[in-house]
């Protein structure tokens, strides 16, 4: 493994992926293939756009003549798929480029890495694949998956694709299944990253239904590591979990993100329910420490380093906020009904 391309690299994981594998391995070289959707951000990749081993191509995964003339340009012999449409919210409004993204898209890439020979196509997954988890059952990789989003469902088909090519053709595949990630460079759509803007602005906190799901806040640098390790310890076929193992209820998320900010609780507003949403994600991470990975960051110390990042990085967050963001909060939270104010 020496060249990888690494798909949705502009985004929030797959940015700071890129970060993560520059620094750590000084003889890798990294091509981001990247079709810069409205999450896709080049700021996310300023620091190390100058570095001889990074590269750059604007494209659709969708496009398998670009993909694999990229491959073979550049001697690519790995794929770690980080490109998707993300959004659960967006998906329920519109969900057909989730199917062509993260369905087709992921087939093309499964395509290409079989046609080119490649040394491994790594597809980067989903808590959400598993769907609504009943307390006390935590989710293990042998478990069905249940999908109840668009997204999710979409994130499922990708991954029983790809194990159906391990399966099939003997492709040499890894999947990850990771939970919620919270860092530099999120999207302010993201929960973690709109509460926290919302509340420097002295804006409501809009909390979906009573605000008592439950979520395995993860540090998105903890995410990378187990990426790294799953590339190059983690078993052909394998899916291995990737979280904190431990999971906080929004209500504790949004305390720790006014409390580090010294804002009050009237600001929290609870809003309208997401259809479908998920109560609990729970995952068991028994065989990624059997790896040998271990989280760095509890759920709670991974939110108040993500607040303190944004506190610190305006510059970042704040062309997003004034941009084509203002239309979707507008359609998405505009229409809401407020159940109650204040916690
Ligand atoms: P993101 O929305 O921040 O970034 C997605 C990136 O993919 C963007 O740069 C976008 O431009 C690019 N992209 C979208 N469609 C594309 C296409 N057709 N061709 C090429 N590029 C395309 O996403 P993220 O939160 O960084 O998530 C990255 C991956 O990790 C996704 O596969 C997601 O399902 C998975 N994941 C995310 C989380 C999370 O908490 N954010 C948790 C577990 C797994
Ligand atoms: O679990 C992994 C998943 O985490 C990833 O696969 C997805 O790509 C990523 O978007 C994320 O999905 P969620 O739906 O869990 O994340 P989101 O940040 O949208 O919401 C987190 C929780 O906060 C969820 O319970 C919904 C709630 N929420 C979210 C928003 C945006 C609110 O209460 N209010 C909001 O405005």
């Amino acid at each position: 493994m020496q060249t990888l391309l690494v798909t949705g690299g502009a985004g929030f994981i797959g940015a700071n992926f890129v970060h993560y594998m520059l620094d750590k391995y000084p003889d890798y070289r990294i091509v981001v293939y990247d079709k810069l959707t409205y999450a896709g951000n080049l700021d996310n990749l300023k620091a190390v756009w100058d570095n001889p081993r990074f590269a750059f191509v604007k494209g659709d995964i969708c496009d398998r003549e670009l993909v694999e003339r990229t491959v073979r340009e550049h001697g690519v012999d790995t794929i770690v798929n980080f490109a998707a449409e993300t959004h659960v919210d967006r998906s329920i409004i519109d969900p057909d480029a989730f199917i062509h993204t993260n369905v087709y898209g992921t087939y093309v890439l499964l395509e290409v890495t079989k046609d080119l020979g490649l040394e491994r196509f790594h597809q980067v997954s989903t808590d959400e694949v598993y769907g609504d988890i009943p307390f006390p059952h935590r989710s293990k990789e042998s478990d069905p998956v249940r999908p109840r989003s668009p997204y999710s469902a979409a994130k499922a088909s990708g991954d029983l694709l790809t194990l159906s090519y391990y399966t099939t053709y003997g492709l040499p595949v890894t999947i990850t299944r990771g939970s919620n990630n919270v860092g530099p460079y999120q999207h302010l759509e993201k929960v973690v990253p709109l509460f926290t803007t919302n509340a420097l602005e002295d804006k409501p906190l809009p909390v979906y239904g009573d605000g008592r799901q439950m979520r395995d806040y993860m540090w998105v640098l903890d995410h990378c590591e187990a990426i790294d390790l799953v590339l190059h310890k983690g078993e052909l076929g394998e899916v291995y979990n990737v979280g904190t193992g431990e999971e906080i209820e929004n209500l504790e998320m949004v305390e720790i993100i006014l409390d580090t900010l010294g804002k009050p609780r009237s600001l929290v507003h609870f809003v309208e329910d997401r259809p479908g949403h998920d109560r609990r994600y729970a995952m068991d991470i028994s065989k990624i420490k059997a790896l040998g990975w271990t989280p760095r960051h509890s759920p709670r110390e991974a939110v108040a380093l993500a607040v303190r990042w944004y506190v610190e990085n305006e510059w970042w967050w704040r062309r997003i906020k004034e941009g084509e963001f203002q239309e979707y909060y507008e359609r998405v939270y505009g229409k809401r009904q407020v159940l109650k104010r204040g916690l």
